[in-house]
């Protein structure tokens, strides 16, 4: 039986929920990936701080960069620049493949991360960076890969549009929101990343360097966040049939006759009945427009550990998929065998 070795970095919200399900679902993910999982261990800054699941004691270290030696697949979910950087970078040097939900990381220092990965011939996957549970990244990378994507709009912040949310249909109080939003897990440590418009930033440069074929750096993106939006700007959008919502707006411009983009994040007005609209509470959703296939919408859980966790663990079986591989085309299951359902008996509606 085929075994690789799976380091964790980081058990915070999405890493403890991301060991979790390593560890719970090991026989399922096995099949889908084509090799046994071991999850050898997971690097912490303190061993005893309270978590929210249960990972055995003996799995846990301090000790990042040993643990990464001989790993076959790195996950890093610390956050931050440094030491995230230098992890993965040695992670990569060594051949493993690398999984990151690191958007900070990312907006800032992909590219460098990206080479690594191809002298080697290595990966780097990161669906969990943007919009936490959506798929995002692998549609805008492969599926769209034969379009010309014209225009994203997206919420891409579940802390700021909670709080937008609140604010127009309770006509709650800023403060009191973003006081909950901490609470229930969606916001930044420091939530000045959230309602300053950092984070949404951060992943407005990954969406458009995906969608425009080329790297946007983080500080050519055009910033605002909510706090000046107030209860008689939500009131004075509403009467005009609006609704007020944190956007990433990623486009293709014309300039001077030359083909440019614009990528910014600011409050906008969104009309009441664009689907952008009906995304309330911590949800995200990403609107592209693309030239031949239209208008998409990806819609979902945009924060949340147990969510976003979906997506790191995806990229572990994809990760894993191509490591056995030997770096060239990406495996596929067909040994699930489920029954099927039969179609045209309706049983539940949506
Ligand atoms: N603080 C982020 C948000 C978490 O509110 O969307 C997910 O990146």
């Amino acid at each position: 039986d085929r075994r690789l070795r799976v380091a964790l970095l980081g058990a915070g919200s999405v890493g403890s929920q991301v060991a979790a399900l390593l560890l719970r679902h090991g026989d399922e993910l096995a099949d889908r990936a084509g090799a046994r999982l071991d999850l050898v261990g997971v690097a912490v800054r303190d061993l005893d701080a309270p978590r929210d699941t249960d990972i055995p004691r003996e799995l846990l270290t301090t000790d990042a960069e040993t643990l990464l030696v001989g790993s076959d697949i790195v996950i890093e979910l610390m956050g931050g620049i440094e030491p995230a950087r230098t992890r993965l970078l040695q992670a990569l040097n060594a051949g493993a493949d690398v999984v990151t939900g690191n958007k900070a990381l990312l907006a800032t220092h992909g590219p460098e991360l990206f080479e690594a990965a191809d002298q080697v011939g290595a990966s780097v996957h990161y669906e969990a960076a943007v919009a936490g549970a959506i798929p995002i990244i692998r549609p805008l990378r492969d599926s769209l890969a034969g379009d010309r994507v014209q225009r994203i709009l997206a919420i891409v912040n579940g802390t700021t549009n909670y709080i937008l949310d609140r604010m127009d249909l309770e006509g709650a109080d800023y403060a009191d929101v973003l006081a909950d939003a901490q609470r229930l897990g969606y916001a930044e440590a420091d939530p000045t990343a959230d309602v300053e418009g950092y984070d949404a930033a951060q992943k407005a440069a990954i969406l458009a360097s995906l969608a425009f074929h080329t790297t946007v750096p983080l500080d050519a993106v055009h910033r605002e966040g909510i706090t000046q939006v107030d209860a008689a700007l939500i009131e004075s959008a509403r009467a005009a049939g609006y609704v007020v919502k944190l956007l990433a707006v990623c486009e293709r411009r014309t300039d001077e006759g030359r083909e440019a983009i614009s990528v910014r994040v600011h409050p906008a007005l969104v009309r009441r009945t664009h689907p952008l609209a009906s995304v309330h509470g911590a949800n995200n959703a990403v609107f592209v427009q693309a030239e031949a296939a239209g208008d998409l919408m990806f819609y979902g859980a945009g924060a949340g550990g147990v969510q976003t966790a979906s997506a790191v663990l995806g990229d572990v079986v994809s990760a894993a998929r191509r490591h056995i591989a030997g770096g060239v085309g990406v495996g596929e299951s067909t040994r699930a065998n489920l029954p099927l359902l039969p179609i045209g008996r309706a049983t539940t509606r949506y």
